[in-house]
């Protein structure tokens, strides 16, 4: 019995110092996406989004809810098939996990002004959206036509230093590969 405790304290203890160890040396090595919960400020498909831009969705929600109307999300960041797929600049935030593409809703889910409506700009002429459009680059968030909103770190970094953190967060982010299979 006092055999079987203390072995059971010696795997408790290098468990904890192993995960510990595992913890502090991946921290900087993890893949940053995750699905940010908007509340009701944000419908539509889930936002997958990296760490660094989650103060910008805030603040978006802030300017959406200021404005009265809601963020229908089209798509946000897309594993590719492989981290070195090519990737169009106008593209580059889905796969970094710094934008969306959108369109708007009012508070109850009803069309503010929908795909075809921000493709033929026609937001121009809606107060509320106007309103929202406008919240936002007061807000320092860029807002690219037709409906895309980033972090705008693509229009900062070369097309290497892009590419190379692309590369990164992809990998890091992939799907793990079950090895059974070899
Ligand atoms: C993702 O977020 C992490 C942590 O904030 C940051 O270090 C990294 O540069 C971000 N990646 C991109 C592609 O913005």
């Amino acid at each position: 019995m006092f055999k079987c405790v203390a072995t059971l304290l010696i795997v408790a203890g290098v468990c904890l110092i192993a995960g510990t160890n595992g913890f502090f040396l991946s921290k900087t090595d993890k893949c940053q996406v995750a699905v940010f919960k908007g509340g009701k400020e944000f419908g539509g498909e889930k936002i997958m989004a990296n760490k660094s831009f989650v103060p910008y969705l805030k603040s978006v929600g802030q300017v959406a809810k200021a404005c009265k109307v809601k963020v229908h999300v089209i798509d946000s960041y897309k594993q590719l098939k492989t981290p070195k797929d090519f990737v169009l600049s106008s593209e580059m935030p889905m796969a970094l996990g710094t934008g969306i593409h959108f369109d708007l809703q009012d508070q109850k889910g009803g069309t503010v002004c929908n795909k075809l409506c921000m493709v033929s700009r026609s937001w121009k002429t809606l107060p509320d959206a106007t309103c929202f459009i406008n919240g936002l680059k007061t807000k320092g968030i860029k807002f690219t036509e037709p409906n895309l909103i980033d972090d705008g770190s693509v229009g900062k970094l070369t097309s290497t230093q892009l590419d190379q953190l692309k590369v990164h967060t992809q990998e890091l982010c992939a799907p793990k590969k079950k090895t059974s299979k070899g």
